[in-house]
């Protein structure tokens, strides 16, 4: 049986009242369109891939329909590039009309959609983008994915606390590694340290050596890392080529750079690499376990911090969906996305009905590998954060 006319069958019975999604609504409504517009090709493909992995996986779990309204998900490669995320963006609801846009794989990609979002009054659902000013874009604007002060403050704490003393900062040259370097500077200075040297390397096509050759002269305690996700090997492997793992400069990070996705790829100079994010496929709870087995099952590749935030989104819309009864609406839908709680694979998330970005709670982890664990390399955590709201929106 096709899983539709399962789904038929499931709706004519009784069981269909103990699901959380299956209130009926009037049969004859026009599908609920979610629109993704996510890079599925270019330097960011996994960014695409894992939430698309993800959303497919929501949906396979929980049913394609909402208090009786058929859910139809539409996938739109952009690239990774700006001006063609606006136009799929503007056919997503001038042509199709859909209900909610989602994904946004790199923050130029939610900046440039921000005003159609406003214009539409569609909800716009960031499953990727983490520039904590993103929100700000637009009242439609709503956040599942992380902010990059939500995750630097927390490893500048920690280095400041474990006797690292200076501190060169790396980052790529855009929204997100500024916001890195900023909020890991300012918290890193309140526990008594300093920075020595701050650098940035450009988003498309960097050449980490010259870079890595000016951390290696300055001879830091340690060197704190944000890349976007995708380019951690290329960095790692130039690391330990150059001798850097070796030099006794720590290397320190955003989750970003020992990303679930390339970790088994990078291979032991990782090991040991302290970082700080918000999910870990190894988060030890019994619904992210369950979450894994099912995405690995599935999919054929270990879910990353992309995917649970693809996951989330679904989930909300979801959510959202059920309490308007089926009915949608973009300023319905909003309210009902606004002050959400629910228990995510990474933990407790929560959508900050003022700011409408997340906060949830950022883990300190080490990277290792984890015998129980079929010997693979994972982010082990070994300290928390809890409810972390994003820095930059705490006044
Ligand atoms: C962004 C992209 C990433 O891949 C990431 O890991 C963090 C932030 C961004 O462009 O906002």
């Amino acid at each position: 049986m096709e899983r539709r006319q399962a789904l038929h069958a499931l709706a004519g019975s009784a069981v269909v009242a103990a699901l959380p999604f299956g209130r009926a609504h009037g049969a004859d409504a026009a599908p609920f369109k979610i629109g993704f517009i996510l890079p599925m090709t270019g330097q960011s493909a996994s960014t695409g891939k894992q939430i698309e992995a993800a959303a497919k996986l929501w949906m396979a779990q929980n049913g394609s329909s909402v208090a009786g309204r058929k859910i139809e998900m539409i996938i739109k490669d952009d690239a990774g590039v700006a001006d063609t995320t606006r136009r799929i963006a503007q056919e997503y609801v001038v042509n199709d009309k859909v209900d909610v846009l989602a994904g946004f794989g790199l923050t130029p990609l939610a900046f440039a959609t921000a005003p159609i979002a406003t214009q539409s009054k569609t909800p716009m659902v960031v499953t990727a983008a983490a520039t904590s000013a993103i929100t700000e874009q637009s009242p439609y604007i709503v956040r599942t994915s992380f902010t990059l002060p939500q995750v630097s403050v927390s490893i500048a704490e920690w280095a400041g606390k474990h006797g690292i003393k200076n501190v060169v900062t790396f980052v790529a040259d855009y929204g997100p590694g500024i916001d890195a370097e900023k909020f890991f500077k300012s918290q890193f200075l309140l526990n008594g340290g300093k920075v020595t040297g701050e650098i940035r390397s450009p988003l498309r096509s960097p050449d980490f050596a010259p870079f890595l050759q000016k951390v290696a002269d300055l001879k830091p305690d340690a060197v704190f890392v944000f890349l976007p996700s995708g380019q951690g090997a290329a960095f790692m492997k130039q690391f330990g080529e150059r001798g850097l793992d070796k030099s006794g400069i720590k290397l320190i990070a955003t989750g970003d750079v020992v990303d679930d996705d390339q970790l088994n790829d990078i291979g032991d100079v990782a090991l040991g690499v302290v970082n700080s994010h918000h999910y870990s496929a190894a988060h030890p709870s019994a619904m992210n376990k369950k979450f894994v087995a099912a995405f690995e099952a599935a999919s054929k590749f270990r879910p990353n911090f992309m995917a649970v935030a693809g996951y989330d989104g679904m989930h909300l819309i979801y959510n959202a969906l059920a309490t308007t009864k089926g009915a949608g609406g973009g300023d319905a839908l909003l309210a009902a996305m606004k002050g959400q709680i629910f228990e995510s694979p990474r933990g407790q998330i929560l959508i900050d009905a003022q700011t409408r970005d997340i906060v949830q709670d950022v883990y300190i982890r080490k990277v290792e590998r984890v015998a129980a664990m079929g010997n693979q390399l994972y982010n082990v955590e070994f300290d928390v954060q809890k409810a972390v709201k994003d820095p930059a929106k705490v006044k």
